[in-house]
């Protein structure tokens, strides 16, 4: 319980769920930074308001397709949560949610050559096991976007699987289904971000089913979920530069940390040039303030 009465959940590294009823939850995406999945100890101010309203930008951008997301207004909270508009510290950063139960796999989705699908392709020429053509090489464009999930993994790291592994998990049919929604969103935000100069090299989409309906659920094409680069910035070969947490990932690479716990002590400095990453990354996506949205 907390001081709503609301009933905790589950804490994953970035967001707490709180149960409303039966069938909602209030999912507060905190200021938590995580870094190959290691959190570290220090918050990066406003990311959650920006995790959470990028989620809302892309669910009303797609207001075609089925969402769990209810509202991040909090006057439309506090009608189900009686008290949270006297909690300012979670305007903005909470979304309401109808409850899911969530489709066993990460939906990711790959336009291009980047991450960890680079490093196994250099390894052995597949992403995710599947054959792709020979030659590429970082940040090369995949003729069409493949749909390359993940399991989700309760404990560590998830694993990469082929698509004959992911339909032994959900089943052919819903395999299907899954892919041709994530693609389509994909190509969507794809091709929305072009028109403002940036690329969206990856992301991840988690699915569940509300009713029997397959629905977009948690966050929806945010900076924690995707790889989006500045187009002017993206050079054959390199690594282009994250759109968020670029200047976290040069302090990181600098101070030559083992990647595993415990976290280093993350400077003053470097956290404030991040949070405004972040507020920057909003604002270039969606083309408003982040002033504008709410708990500023
Ligand atoms: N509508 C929903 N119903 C139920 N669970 C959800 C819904 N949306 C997201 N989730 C789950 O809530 C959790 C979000 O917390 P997060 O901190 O992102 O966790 P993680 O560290 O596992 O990514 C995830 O486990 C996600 O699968
Ligand atoms: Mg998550």
């Amino acid at each position: 319980m907390n001081d709503l009465g609301l009933h905790h959940l589950y804490s994953g590294k970035v967001r707490d769920l709180y149960a409303v009823g039966e069938e909602h939850l209030l999912m507060v995406a905190s200021d938590r930074m995580s870094a190959y999945d290691v959190v570290m100890h220090e918050p990066i101010p406003h990311k959650g308001r920006v995790l959470t309203a990028l989620t809302d930008f892309w669910v009303h951008e797609f207001n075609d397709v089925p969402s769990a997301l209810v509202s991040c207004d909090p006057a439309v909270i506090e009608n189900w949560v009686p008290g949270f508009l006297g909690v300012p510290e979670w305007h903005g950063r909470a979304m309401l949610a109808r409850r899911a139960e969530m489709l066993s796999l990460e939906c990711i989705v790959r336009g291009r050559l980047a991450g960890q699908a680079y490093d196994e392709y250099v390894l052995t020429g597949t992403v995710h096991h599947m054959a792709v053509p020979a030659g590429l090489e970082l940040t090369d464009e995949f003729a069409e976007a493949m749909f390359t999930p993940s399991t989700k993994a309760e404990q560590g790291h998830d694993l990469n699987i082929d698509l004959d592994e992911a339909a032994d998990i959900v089943g052919v049919e819903m395999l299907t289904r899954a892919s041709e929604l994530c693609r389509s969103l994909f190509s969507r935000a794809a091709q929305r971000l072009s028109e403002r100069g940036l690329i969206l090299a990856d992301t991840k989409f988690e699915l569940g089913f509300v009713d029997g309906e397959l629905v977009v659920c948690d966050e929806v094409l945010t900076p924690d979920s995707s790889r989006i680069w500045p187009a002017d910035q993206v050079r054959r070969g390199q690594v282009p530069p994250s759109y968020d947490k670029q200047p976290f990932r040069d302090w990181l690479n600098s101070i030559n940390w083992d990647r595993t716990p415990p976290p280093p002590t993350v400077p003053v400095e470097i956290v404030a040039t991040t949070s405004l990453r972040y507020e920057s990354a909003y604002e270039k996506i969606t083309g408003h303030p982040l002033s504008d949205w709410y708990g500023a």
